[in-house]
């Protein structure tokens, strides 16, 4: 069975324990990145290794997981290569989502954060975390090649031209890449920067865009982000001081795919007609969406009772899922 927040969860206890005395580092940890400050030194010692594993790995964990799950059953790759890994999340999420995968390969500028990472990943019950490989690199290296690529919570930490070079090398490398970023003004425009890179790179995008046209929130008017819950732990709360059981963590992201010969008309398997880019409304006898769509580009859709089946699906559907359900 697929590895889920419960294992990481127990893996992180095996390591960090109570995680008590964590709780300064991380708030220099949460200081540190509410100030913006870059590029990323900020895990570059143990302590700070395990404060970010303790309150940020959940996090990260998740939202890759779903960007991964979005991307849907067309990603199917043997391989995975996590640049800027750090601790591992992105190879939890790939084991957590992608059945194909048989090894990982993680690289990252921070010894201490590697060492961490692959004693929580020893803990896990699945083989590739388990024999994942964990190398120190600081970008710019040469990369080795890997079916999927992820840069997950990484970008941001380089200045615009390295995030551009990354990205590019990346899709040198690998058959997909898998981008995430906070789902903030600025994680947005670093996505954005990484998927005009991934298109000009010849990529085609399976998710969440629903096309490879310019992105309608370009503009800045808005930004593409999603909202994925998460349990906190004892731990968790202890060391961030926090007293909900749950957090909402906002990310953007763009998985993309080397454009396939075999499929050069029409839409990369696993890519939507729409998608659905905030909470739905649910007002009597209706629901309102806003779709991402490949014309017009963001659109408002009313689903009413009358719609039947479509009804029944709008009102089950959340913030992120693909609209229509059934293409
Ligand atoms: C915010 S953490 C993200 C870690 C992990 N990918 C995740 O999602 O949890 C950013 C990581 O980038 C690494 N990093 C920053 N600059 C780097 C560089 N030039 N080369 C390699 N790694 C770097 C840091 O050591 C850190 O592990």
């Amino acid at each position: 069975m697929a590895v889920g927040e419960r294992d990481l969860d127990a893996a992180l206890d095996a390591v960090l324990g109570s995680g008590s005395e964590l709780a300064p580092a991380a708030a220099a940890l949460s200081a540190a990145y509410r100030s913006g400050r870059r590029p990323g030194e900020v895990l570059d010692d143990p302590t700070a290794a395990r404060a970010y594993a303790a309150v940020r790995m959940p996090a990260t964990f998740a939202a890759v997981r779903a960007a991964l799950r979005a991307a849907g059953p067309g990603l199917r790759p043997t391989t995975l290569l996590d640049i800027g890994g750090g601790t591992g999340a992105a190879v939890w999420a790939a084991a957590a989502s992608l059945p194909s995968l048989r090894s990982a390969h993680v690289l990252d500028g921070s010894a201490p954060a590697l060492a961490l990472g692959r004693r929580i990943a020893a803990g896990a019950p699945d083989p590739v975390l388990a024999g994942a490989t964990w190398t120190p690199a600081r970008w710019p290296v040469d990369l080795p090649g890997a079916d999927l690529a992820t840069l997950a919570y990484f970008a941001g930490e380089l200045r615009p031209e390295q995030q551009v070079a990354v990205v590019a090398a990346a899709a040198e490398r690998a058959g997909a890449v898998a981008v995430v970023e906070p789902g903030t003004p600025a994680g947005f425009a670093d996505l954005l920067r990484a998927r005009d890179t991934l298109l000009g790179m010849g990529f085609r995008i399976v998710a969440p865009c629903p096309h490879d046209l310019d992105c309608p929130w370009a503009t800045g008017s808005d930004w593409c982000h999603f909202p994925v819950r998460l349990p906190r732990s004892a731990r968790h709360r202890q060391v961030k001081g926090a007293r909900l059981g749950w957090e909402d963590e906002k990310f953007s992201y763009v998985v993309a795919v080397r454009d396939g010969a075999d499929r050069p008309e029409g839409r990369p398997e696993g890519r939507p007609e729409g998608r659905i880019v905030r909470h739905p409304v649910q007002r009597k006898g209706m629901v309102e969406l806003t779709v991402c769509a490949a014309r017009p580009g963001i659109e408002r859709v009313i689903v009413s009772k009358r719609s039947g089946a479509d009804y029944r699906a709008a009102r089950d559907a959340g913030w992120g899922d693909a609209w229509p359900p059934h293409p």
